[in-house]
């Protein structure tokens, strides 16, 4: 199988915010050996490596001037099943949603809160993505990597990864150190669903099929009346994480706004949606050059058409201004800035 190797190539249609950036050389990849093989080739060239995934959480700022790698390693196998638990490895580079879409087709349940979000498996691994009280970390079972420096395989445990909230040890402590190329999954056999958060539990309250399908259909049915389509608006999801701050922090703010939404964490930290605060300061639906914050959910940047990279940083760091001064939370990007 040949590897795929383009220069000056265009990365529009691998970020999700639609901006039209280039990548010096951009290596697409089918098997392990073949990762290894171009790993080998890049080894002690200085060359600035980045290893991408469906580019739904990246804000490019700039031309990148290295080689951008990306997995095709496609499959999903089942791999071993006791009475309550069924296992799959599936490749780095299956679209998340196809995975999704597969297990709850089946009936197997831990996927579907996740359903309809984008990018790809090994980075769903890398990013802890959730959705609607549910974070992948809590299906993962081993997650399969090679290490970039010696081209070797190493495994990690679920317990090994330092998963965190948006956080692993990929993202973290050992960035840019291992490329993924397999995750294997532990989803149930026997129905465990999570109903409790905001429009779920109103799903919940009028339906009596918990189906993984009818669960998959709800999540599906809220992010398309919330999220931007990602085919028809660019944006790279939520554009900031929830901050999580001091609950003296949250009293001062409870004490001027009685009805502010928050989430206690543990005895001294409560998490408040950054949309909130977001909102708070006037940001709905506003816009800055082409870039804009989406009416319907105001954590999401959106492309209006034409923006920038430095649209999309301004308004950005304009939004986190403004927080700071009314409610002094300092709100940290959830995307990657590369
Ligand atoms: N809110 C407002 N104004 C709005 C919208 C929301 O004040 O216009 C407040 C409300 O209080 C609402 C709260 O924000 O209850 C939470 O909103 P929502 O349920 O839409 O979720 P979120 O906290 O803004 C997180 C994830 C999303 C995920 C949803 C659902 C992060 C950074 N974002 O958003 O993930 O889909 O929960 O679980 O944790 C993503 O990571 O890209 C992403 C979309």
């Amino acid at each position: 199988m040949p590897i795929a190797i383009k220069h000056q190539y265009s990365l529009r249609e691998h970020n999700t915010f639609g901006l039209e950036v280039k990548a010096k050389q951009f290596i697409s990849y089918q098997t392990i050996d073949e990762l290894i093989e171009v790993l080998a080739s890049l080894r002690d060239k200085g060359e600035q490596i980045l290893h991408i995934g469906g580019g739904s959480n990246l804000l490019f700022t700039k031309d990148f001037e290295g080689t951008i790698l990306h997995s095709e390693i496609k499959f999903i196998e089942e791999v071993s099943r006791d009475d309550q638990h069924i296992f799959f490895r599936v490749g780095s580079g299956v679209v998340w949603d196809d995975f999704c879409a597969q297990m709850a087709r089946e009936n197997y349940y831990g996927a579907e809160n996740l359903s309809y979000i984008p990018g790809e498996v090994g980075a769903s691994a890398i990013q802890n993505i959730g959705a609607y009280g549910v974070e992948v970390a809590s299906i993962i079972h081993e997650v399969e990597t090679i290490e970039v420096a010696t081209g070797q395989p190493r495994v990690f445990q679920v317990q090994e990864c330092e998963y965190g909230y948006r956080d692993s040890i990929f993202k973290n402590r050992l960035k840019g150190e291992y490329i993924v190329t397999s995750v294997v999954f532990r989803l149930s056999l026997i129905p465990v669903v999570r109903l409790d958060y905001g429009p779920l539990r109103e799903f919940n309250s009028r339906s009596e099929n918990l189906t993984a399908q009818a669960i998959r259909d709800a999540v599906i049915d809220i992010r398309r009346s919330k999220l931007p389509e990602p085919k028809e608006m660019g944006s790279a999801g939520s554009f900031f994480k929830n901050p999580v701050i001091p609950i003296e922090v949250y009293r001062a703010i409870a004490a001027a706004y009685t009805d502010v939404p928050h989430y206690v964490i543990s005895e001294d930290e409560v998490k408040i949606p950054a949309a909130w605060l977001i909102e708070q300061c006037g940001w709905k639906g506003k816009r800055h050059g082409g870039a804009g914050v989406y009416e319907k959910q105001p954590l999401i940047l959106v492309n209006l058409g034409h923006a920038t990279a430095n649209d999309i940083m301004e308004l950005a760091a304009l939004i986190q201004q403004s927080v700071f001064k009314k409610f002094n939370i300092q709100l940290e990007p959830e995307v990657n800035y590369i």
